[in-house]
């Protein structure tokens, strides 16, 4: 019997007698559970195989809700609040003592965001507490943006996928922490740099190259396709070199001909990176699916989205 299904109700029992559930996000799923139980959060790292120095999101049902979770909102903050949610970005802050090491991995800041997906909102709603949400994936593999992506990965060790369709942004959130009040990008994600800068001026992004990064979603091997994935700016060469093995590949807009290639998509036909972005995630689970012996993946354009797609693609490419 499927685990997928969208009852909002059922979702909200089950959050409440501290069970974990999966849950729509406009970015991808979401594995969900109330911040202030020991048990849902120990499920969710369970479930994901996830370590426990890798903190996790809290998602609250509106900017109003920002008080209850942080203790200190730099002008910065609130003005990326204000311009962005509901939506896609991540803020990182100094929490209120009440929010629970296991949440923040026992740093004294705290992820948040409002997500912006109607089935969500109203289950946020519909909570007296925060729900804690990692993406719905084990750990380092490629993020889930259909419920079936959740249910192919997690069978019945979870009891519910509240369905809420295909994510329409498809890549995570973007994250951003603050040093000496000024925002930093810690995560590249699904809203763009320009946009970011727009409303708070120009932003530093730190490469997160440490063993311990402040966003382990910057780990170097992550969003990754269990086969062999290459990311490369001369297609025809890549092709050239792989012609012997069964090849994937992975394009932005324009088709590729050449005998060597079993499979390819094409992301966005007409160039737009926000339809890439959207499908990326789910073309990778199709290629890793088709046991084919590599994925080629075209670089993208370095800007917009395209520099949010391009850092998750060589994430992926890394053994
Ligand atoms: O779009 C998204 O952000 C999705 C949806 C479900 O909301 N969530 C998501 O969660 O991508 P996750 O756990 O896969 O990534 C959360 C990232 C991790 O890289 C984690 O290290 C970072 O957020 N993070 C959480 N708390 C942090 C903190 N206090 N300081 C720095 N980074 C933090
Ligand atoms: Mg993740």
């Amino acid at each position: 019997m499927t685990i997928i299904s969208k009852d909002i109700s059922k979702a909200v029992a089950l959050l409440i007698a501290e069970d974990i559930v999966a849950i729509p996000t406009e970015t991808v799923y979401g594995l969900a559970g109330n911040i202030y139980s020991e048990k849902a959060i120990k499920a969710i790292f369970e479930t994901k195989k996830r370590p426990f120095f890798n903190p996790l999101i809290v998602h609250i049902p509106s900017v109003d809700s920002l008080s209850t979770i942080v203790d200190y909102i730099p002008k910065k903050a609130q003005l990326l609040a204000d311009a962005f949610w509901p939506g896609p970005i991540t803020l990182v802050l100094k929490k209120l003592q009440n929010i629970p090491d296991l949440i923040t991995a026992g740093k004294d800041t705290v992820a948040v965001r409002v997500p912006n997906h109607p089935v969500t909102l109203e289950l946020l709603n519909q909570l007296k507490f925060p729900l804690a949400a990692p993406s719905a994936n084990p750990f380092s593999s490629i993020s889930p943006t259909t419920a079936e992506h959740v249910e192919t990965y997690f069978k019945d060790n979870i009891k519910m996928v509240l369905d809420g369709g295909a994510c329409k942004s498809g890549i995570e959130s973007t994250i951003i922490g603050f040093e000496n009040d000024e925002p930093i990008i810690y995560r590249l994600g699904s809203t763009s740099i320009e946009a970011i800068e727009a409303v708070v001026g120009t932003i530093q992004i730190k490469n997160k190259k440490e063993v311990t990064p402040d966003a382990p979603g910057m780990l170097e091997r992550h969003y990754a396709p269990k086969t062999i994935t290459v990311l490369t700016d001369n297609v025809l060469d890549s092709i050239k070199k792989y012609s012997d093995k069964r090849i994937g590949l992975l394009v932005f807009n324009s088709e590729f001909e050449s005998e060597a290639i079993s499979s390819q998509i094409i992301l966005s036909k007409n160039g737009s990176l926000e339809e890439a972005a959207s499908k990326l995630y789910d073309a990778l689970h199709q290629l890793d699916h088709q046991d084919l012996d590599v994925i080629i993946a075209e670089e993208f354009p370095d800007y917009g989205l395209g520099k949010s797609i391009n850092d998750r693609l060589k994430r992926a490419t890394k053994r």
